[in-house]
């Protein structure tokens, strides 16, 4: 449920994060009635700069002003919002933004405060910020406090552990909503409905039916302009050891014993400590370089000269339990590749002693983005007097069946979760944790630490990827079909 009396504080409310997903979300909620009563915004931030300032880069992202009734919404939003400039290290300015939080409680009809502190903020600077706001800014008894942070949280298991304890010396496990922003797609939460809902799905959704499963992402762009933050970290990262893993626990684990938060990541946890750290042979690494005019990865100036960090990934994973041993989940992710698309694709196995000869093998997709859809790829007769199977899919594509639906925005839902305080969605501490372990072994090899750091295949800007992927997928089972 919401409450009223909540004031929402975005630090770091001057940055990109803010200004691309947290604020222009936030505005959403505000637009279909999903904020609490009387909701006040306060952005926070190291600039000085007014009101009329801070509207107007809060409002700079947001689309479709043209239209009057957003345009009168907005308006009516500025009024929910205030700004506080301060620094993060000192309790000074925390002391400064508690008198202005206590100045809009004031007005408040019943005592009653609720504050939510979303830290659209560089990691290094979780740890001050967290102790000040706990210290200084923390709602007084009866409240709701909540603090939500995002990725990355570390950069390994150890620097993970480090940053993940020194945050929960001020705030609970309860309190803290950690981002991943993939878990608020709509297609993710879809999954379980897929898996637990339809008979007809549970009962192949093993290794006897599955022959191997990939989970890809693929990015149209490079880092322009991105890569000191990307250079540091690198896709796997950015992408697999968060996004793509976080879909493939919902994809693969047991069913809750019920809906509730701590039963889904319950089993989330269960599935991924049976998965074994990824084998370097199990690993394809690549590099964009300059093609049909884009630039490569290491002419972006931000990218330090010589740099061999991954742009592309593809990773396999064992998960040893009953259900799915022996079968590869194969992991990938690339920028600059030759479209943009996220998607789940289970490839089933040959029909056994088939009567039908050279049949394509069936395969359910799940299209994350772009244009949701789920469709099932199969054989069907060929219409007519001949017998002769033939490869067709049945489909269901969201925007023609589902057409007077909007698809929520995934920084929407999850904001409107943390504010009722549902954490189905949110990293639980010991989901990170395992996660780590899953991939420090390879990242550590990777970043150089146990031996020469190795070096990327490359690839062009615009392509599909490596050009050994195709070869790194086919051994793991992949078999290419002929169907659309
Ligand atoms: C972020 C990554 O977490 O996800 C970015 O840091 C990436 O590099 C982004 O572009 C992709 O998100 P989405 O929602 O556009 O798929």
């Amino acid at each position: 449920e919401l409450k009223d009396n909540t004031i929402i504080v975005v630090l770091g409310a001057s940055g990109d994060l803010a200004k691309k997903k947290t604020l222009p979300a936030l505005f959403g909620l505000f637009r279909q009635k999903f904020l609490p009563r009387d909701c006040k915004i306060v952005g926070y931030a190291r600039t000085k700069m007014d009101k009329a300032e801070f509207d107007k880069r809060a409002t700079s992202y947001i689309k479709g002003t043209e239209d009057p009734e957003v345009s009168k919404a907005l308006d009516d939003f500025k009024k929910a919002l205030t700004y506080v400039a301060g620094g993060y290290e000192d309790a000074e300015s925390f002391q400064n933004l508690e008198k202005h939080l206590k100045e809009i409680e004031a007005n408040y009809q019943s005592k009653e405060c609720n504050r939510i502190f979303y830290l659209a903020l560089p990691p290094t600077v979780f740890i001050p910020v967290a102790k000040n706001l706990k210290e200084n800014c923390y709602a007084p008894k009866g409240g709701i406090n909540r603090i939500i942070i995002e990725k990355p949280f570390g950069k390994d298991l150890d620097s993970a552990r480090e940053l993940l304890n020194s945050v929960k010396q001020y705030w609970t496990e309860d309190e803290t909503f950690r981002i991943d922003h993939y878990l608020g797609k709509e297609m993710v939460k879809n999954l379980l409905v897929l898996r637990f809902a339809n008979v007809a799905m549970g009962a192949c959704w093993d290794k006897n039916s599955i022959s191997n499963v990939q989970i890809t992402f693929k990015e149209p762009f490079g880092t322009e302009g991105r890569g000191g933050y990307f250079d540091e970290f690198g896709i796997i990262r950015d992408i697999l050891q968060n996004h793509l893993l976080q879909v493939l626990s919902i994809l693969t684990m047991e069913r809750p014993v019920s809906f509730a938060a701590e039963d889904i990541r319950d089993e989330k946890v269960k599935v991924l400590r049976s998965i074994p750290p990824i084998e370097r042979s199990d690993t394809l690494l690549g590099q964009y370089v300059s093609a049909n005019g884009k630039p490569g990865y290491l002419d972006d100036e931000t990218v330090p000269p010589n740099s061999v960090c991954p742009t592309f990934a593809a990773t396999t994973l064992w998960i040893h339990n009953p259900r799915w041993e022996g079968v590869p989940f194969i992991l990938k992710a690339g920028k600059a590749l030759n479209e943009a698309k996220v998607e789940v694709r289970i490839q089933f196995k040959d029909v056994t002693q088939g009567i039908f000869k050279d049949i394509a093998r069936n395969e359910l997709v799940i299209r994350i983005q772009p244009s949701e859809a789920v469709y099932l790829k199969m054989n069907a007769k060929s219409p007519g007097l001949y017998t002769r199977a033939i490869p067709t899919e049945m489909d269901l594509t969201y925007k023609r069946r589902f057409t007077d639906s909007k698809i929520p925005e995934a920084y929407e839902a999850l904001i409107l979760d943390a504010l009722r305080g549902d954490h189905s969605n949110f990293v639980r501490h010991d989901e990170l944790d395992v996660a780590w372990k899953i991939f420090t072994p390879i990242l550590h090899w990777i970043d150089g630490q146990s031996g020469p750091r190795p070096r990327p295949v490359s690839y062009p800007y615009g392509s599909r990827g490596p050009k050994e992927l195709d070869a790194f997928i086919g051994k793991y089972g992949y078999k290419r079909g002929d169907a659309a």
